[in-house]
């Protein structure tokens, strides 16, 4: 079913392209989801699961939308959760899909006050500490499997902003720490059915899974006969086959190994491609010599531009236009700027242009700053045609912002 989408090459770019026709007709700011690329990352994914034997999950932190969530719940074992409210709406999703599937859970955040409905609603939940572990999972009372999130220690990013592995790391059980408190407590190992980690981000190579199970595997030895699972998380970026392929050779040898059952829950691999951010000019002028453009967006719109000082790929840009323009958000923020691009012709009043890539982690950390409202929402269907599938308003805007006594 899904293959159809890669067999036909040139309808898949016909498909991811935003045509002027439908790019005019739009009203912006707009997130655009195309379904031939969410499509193409489910069918690198079945192809990882039919070959390997492991487990599916979307991680929803990436964008818990339920139009992109229903695209993708028919092709995976369940969603990879951070919080009660993902766990509901993620569970929502199953339910009304007809049940299928399960949700897995890991956070530093876990309440206490929430950990029955939690244990409800999960199939497994990976503490992220020991004394998280301790004080909740006799609290589960065998509704959800027990994991314990561990942190390997190994360090493939360098900036410490979204590295797991980071000293003095929330993130994890530090695996010395584990081995010492499955030594000394030999009751332990029969509580933890699961383990769990997630220490990359972006990764376009496999290498760094497999010395990290490489080391998992040293440290805990024989204490991980007893495992039930193994979740590996997420952070690649599972652009191409060869790793797909890759990706399911070391889950099927870790399956034959451990003989555990293996999940990975990526996020970012199933949904930022798909998104583009599509914003209108509002205003021109010149500053010092540089053309501004003044877009109906903002970083407010694309947080990770200013949390990680990130450019964001515009469509239009061209590297050899003759045209330089400095595009900036509609905020009060001074740095609300996405960057310096190149043009073919000057920007004029009500141009379009369409940051690419951004699928994931966008819409979820967006916000309302200055009043401005968030993004429309539409989906590209895989037969061409654009369907509105949220629009915010000034209605949403108070709802939130109105105190409950108004
Ligand atoms: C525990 C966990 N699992 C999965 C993911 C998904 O990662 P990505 O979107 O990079 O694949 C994250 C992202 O932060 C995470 O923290």
């Amino acid at each position: 079913m899904l293959t159809l989408v890669l067999q036909n090459h040139r309808e898949y770019l016909r498909l991811m392209l935003l045509e002027p026709s439908l790019l005019s007709a739009l009203e912006t700011p707009a997130f655009i989801y195309r379904e031939a690329e969410i499509f193409r990352r489910l069918d690198l994914l079945s192809m990882v699961r039919e070959r390997s034997g492991g487990r599916i999950l979307y991680s929803v932190k990436a964008l818990p939308f339920t139009g992109v969530l229903d695209l993708i719940r028919p092709h995976v074992d369940g969603f990879a959760v951070s919080s009660l409210f993902e766990a509901r709406l993620a569970s929502e999703v199953l339910r009304l899909g007809g049940g299928a599937g399960s949700l897995h859970i890991t956070t530093p955040g876990l309440r206490a006050r929430e950990i029955e409905e939690l244990a409800g609603l999960c199939g497994a939940i990976s503490f992220n500490s020991l004394e998280q572990f301790r004080r909740l999972q006799p609290r589960l009372e065998d509704r959800a499997s027990a994991g314990i999130r561990v942190n390997p220690g190994l360090s493939f990013l360098n900036d410490p902003r979204y590295d797991p592995c980071r000293p003095f790391s929330k993130l994890g059980v530090p695996l010395d720490d584990l081995a010492r408190a499955l030594a000394e407590d030999t009751g332990l190992a029969d509580r933890i059915e699961g383990l769990h980690f997630h220490t990359l981000f972006e990764s376009r190579s496999l290498a760094p899974l497999g010395l990290t199970l490489e080391k998992i595997e040293r440290i805990l030895g024989p204490a991980m006969d007893g495992l039930r699972w193994i979740n590996l998380g997420g952070g690649h970026l599972l652009e191409s086959s060869d790793e797909a392929w890759e990706l399911a050779g070391m889950i099927q040898d870790l399956r034959a190994r451990r003989r555990v059952k293996v999940f990975i829950e990526p996020g970012k691999a199933m949904v930022g491609k798909a998104g583009s951010l599509v914003t209108s000019v509002i205003d021109r002028f010149e500053r010092d010599g540089k053309a501004v453009a003044v877009l109906d967006s903002g970083v407010h719109h694309l947080p990770e531009v200013f949390e990680y000082q990130k450019t964001p790929s515009v469509a239009e840009h061209r590297s050899d236009g003759p045209f330089e323009c400095l595009l900036a958000g509609c905020t009060c923020l001074a740095g609300d700027v996405f960057g310096e691009y190149r043009f073919a012709a000057p920007l004029k009043i009500g141009d379009k242009l369409v940051f690419e890539n951004v699928g994931a982690y966008s819409l979820i950390k967006a916000s309302r700053f200055n009043g401005y409202d968030l993004p429309a929402i539409y989906i590209l269907g895989t037969d061409g045609r654009m369907g509105l599938t949220k629009r915010f308003g000034y209605e949403d805007y108070r709802r939130q912002w109105t105190a409950e006594s108004l």
